[in-house]
């Protein structure tokens, strides 16, 4: 059998002259030692000092301090041979010190420019700690709530995941990179982690090569295309490959079709986890298959420091593949001035959860905040109120709003809902607190009492339930999605009290939230926000701002629906209604023989794209010009949007399309186009999207994308529900 790496030799890679001089004094040891990422604070300090002295390390994720990484750049740059400095990696996810809402939670802002803004916030609070990297963002298109990590992504979509992506991109590496307030991006987690099977994390997954293109891979090359100097590749097994070992997504599609030319780092031991994947049996079978299929740096495990010296000498794998890697990990050292500049300086004054950062932070808590339910107007909180009771241990508790994966924010810099309330309200409005739960997955009820009688004396209950941080993220999958603990309880005993309720959820996911809702007048999803979630909130509640979120993910009515996503194929049989009624007494009866549930309607609880404002949106004029295009050609469609109600508000304007006949089945409706409009009451807008027909390809059955003539149905409205429709034709 011919080598793989053969059959698909390495692209020419741009070259530096610098790096290059580099490249050809190195030993095969030394390059291995680039291709080598040690974690900073589990290891021994002695033996990491020792290795970097040797050459052995290119890179160190979590340094520590600032002080600890000069430490070792010191010994990289002035005691190992050549003077190579180190890359200092660190997860920057959501915020550095200042917490903005999780990625979930800002992809419904469906607002590139504020997340463009936010990253560019976490990169300048990181650098300043001496952060070169971060392992950000995450574009995993997820469709199954379960899985933990969905409050890391940007959700189900692939065009809001890539627009969204590639604003983070923007944000974390600014236009220049030797900036030192800018930071390298990683997009991760390539590919198909967000599929895993059963919602569980790190299980194996299975997307035929047409979706994967389509749908999954669609965001890592919006990344690309957005500059993005790495990737990390996943823990999953795709298809039967591992992601770390495999070569059509990395070899073939990333760094062949797309050229991509920056480095791809493995994601923790993902590697060396190849060996429990049933794949390789020892970790130098590990470095050669990792190595073939084009993972350039090594995260945590050894696999490439211990044996690829050996396998190039011994001719196993070709010396190139070796050289394509390493010097793929000084480039993007090169382009982040580390030749340079390769100490971190402390700043003289530091930005860190400065006033800036925070109003920013505040903004997108605001924008991220979806309404889901708003009876008979009872928000924005009147200014009548005099008496407001809070409910719910998440309403005070600065350190769970935060989210996941947010090592370096701190709860004492976090202003919760209650303290942004008092603050606000102060002698105005009597609020009186009583959590209910110790904490929202206790079963204790002892707190009941003291909440209903609060309830009974206010006038509105404000009830904060949800998830704590740490039950999502990486390896926090539920198989139940309602409100854990004793939550649902204390809100129908709330509900008892006759006090209008309103209820906003914190948590990292879409919960299952039927019922809950019909208890409450109003809800207010309200993700984790970070820092500032509690200002923000209660901007939104008391009317300074509408809300203005929208969802970036479906919410299912039951665990049992999933995977529901809006951008589902229509089947041979879609379901006619909602409901189907099976007579009883016939053996077979013609009727609801159709794609869906016996025991639950088609429909989602709430769609994808679905977010209410304290005031409406009308649409019409809805046009597409022209109404004809050759492929290769674009159409503008417009359509007027007016705030029909009597309060200012934001609206997130959505474009559908559906391509009513293709040579592969074709979604039912694919977002292709956002906009935000402010709207004042009684204005109106118009808005325009362009459609080019590239925006209209598809992987074809031979996997090369493709724009095929033929009709196409457009909808424009404020979710993925929209009625407004026209069409128009490629010839
Ligand atoms: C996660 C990555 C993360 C890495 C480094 C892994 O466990 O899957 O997302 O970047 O750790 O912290």
């Amino acid at each position: 059998m011919r080598d793989p790496a053969h059959q698909h030799p390495t692209r020419p890679l741009l070259r530096i002259p610098q790096v290059e001089r580099l490249l050809a004094q190195m030993t095969l040891a030394e390059k291995a030692g680039q291709m080598s990422q040690y974690p900073g604070r589990r290891a021994d300090p002695e033996q990491i000092a020792e290795d970097i002295r040797q050459g052995k390390v290119g890179s160190i994720l979590n340094a520590g301090t600032l002080e600890r990484r000069n430490e070792l750049q010191h010994i990289a740059v002035e005691e190992s041979r050549l003077g190579i400095p180190l890359v200092f990696g660190r997860d920057v996810i959501h915020g550095y010190r200042t917490a903005f809402p999780i990625p979930l939670g800002q992809a419904a802002s469906f607002d590139p420019i504020l997340v463009e803004r936010a990253a560019a916030v976490a990169a300048r609070e990181a650098s300043e700690a001496g952060i070169d990297w971060t392992f950000a963002p995450m574009v995993d298109i997820s469709r199954d709530p379960r899985w933990g990590r969905v409050a890391e992504s940007c959700g189900e979509d692939p065009f809001l995941a890539s627009e969204l992506g590639a604003a983070m991109v923007r944000g974390f590496q600014g236009q220049d990179l030797r900036d030192p307030t800018h930071i390298a991006a990683c997009a991760k987690h390539y590919a198909g982690y967000g599929a895993a099977e059963g919602g569980k994390d790190y299980n194996s997954t299975h997307l035929p090569e047409q979706l994967l293109r389509e749908v999954y891979l669609a965001p890592f090359r919006a990344c690309v295309e957005a500059g993005v100097l790495t990737l990390m590749s996943a823990f999953n097994d795709l298809n039967g490959i591992p992601a770390s070992g495999n070569e059509l997504t990395l070899r073939r599609i990333l760094k062949g079709e797309w050229d991509f030319l920056g480095v791809v780092v493995s994601d923790w031991a993902s590697m060396r986890e190849m060996i429990q994947h049933g794949i390789c049996t020892d970790e130098r079978e590990v470095a050669i298959q990792a190595l073939r299929a084009g993972v350039d740096l090594e995260m945590a495990s050894r696999c490439y420091q211990q044996h690829l010296p050996e396998l190039v000498e011994s001719g196993v794998v070709p010396p190139e593949l070796v050289d394509d890697a390493a010097r793929r990990v000084l480039n993007v050292k090169h382009q982040l001035g580390l030749f340079d500049l390769p100490y971190a300086e402390t700043p003289k004054s530091s930005v860190a959860v400065c006033a800036e950062h925070r109003e920013l932070a505040r903004q997108a808590a605001r924008e991220s905040a979806v309404l889901l339910k708003n009876e008979q107007g009872i928000l924005p909180l009147g200014k009548d109120l005099r008496r407001l009771a809070v409910i719910g241990p998440l309403a005070d508790d600065p350190q769970e709003q935060i989210g996941c994966w947010a090592f370096d924010a701190r709860a004492e810099d976090s202003v919760t809902l209650l303290d942004a309330l008092r603050d606000r309200l102060r002698d105005a409005v009597t609020i009186e607190f009583a959590p209910g739960i110790p904490d929202c997955r206790s079963s204790d009820r002892g707190g009941f009492a003291e909440a209903v009688a609060a309830a009974r004396r206010a006038e509105v209950v404000l009830v904060c339930l949800g998830e704590i941080a740490n039950m999502s993220g990486e390896a926090r999958c539920r198989a139940f999605l309602d409100l854990p603990g004793v939550q649902t309880d204390l809100l129908r005993e709330l509900s008892e009290t006759e006090t209008p309720i309103v209820l906003v959820v914190m948590a990292g996911r879409p919960l299952v939230i039927g019922a809950e809702c019909k208890l409450a007048r109003a809800v207010l999803y309200a993700w984790h926000g970070g820092t500032m979630a509690g200002p923000g909130l209660a901007d939104v509640l008391l009317g300074d701002v509408a809300p203005s979120g929208k969802l970036p993910v479906t919410f299912p009515r039951t665990v049992g629906q999933i995977p529901i996503y809006y951008a589902h194929k229509n089947t041979g049989r879609p379901p006619q209604d909602d409901g189907k009624r099976i007579p009883t007494g016939t053996p077979l009866d013609p009727r609801g023989m159709n794609s869906s549930y016996l025991d639950v309607e088609a429909s989602p609880e709430f769609p994808f794209g679905f977010g209410l404002s304290y005031t409406t949106f009308d649409y019409d004029r809805l046009s597409v010009s022209p109404l004809r295009t050759p492929v290769g050609g674009s159409v503008t469609v417009t359509a007027r949007v007016t705030n029909a109600g009597r309060l200012a508000g934001d609206e997130v304007v959505q474009l559908y399309v559906r391509d009513l006949v293709g040579s592969v089945t074709r979604p039912v409706r694919e977002l292709k186009g956002f906009t935000r409009v402010h709207l004042a009451p009684g204005e109106s807008t118009q808005v325009e999207f362009v459609v080019t027909s590239q925006m209209l390809a598809f992987p074809g059955r031979d996997m090369s994308s493709t724009t095929e003539s033929g009709k196409f149905q457009v909808f424009v409205g404020g979710d993925s529900r929209a009625t407004l429709t026209t069409e128009f034709e490629l010839e």
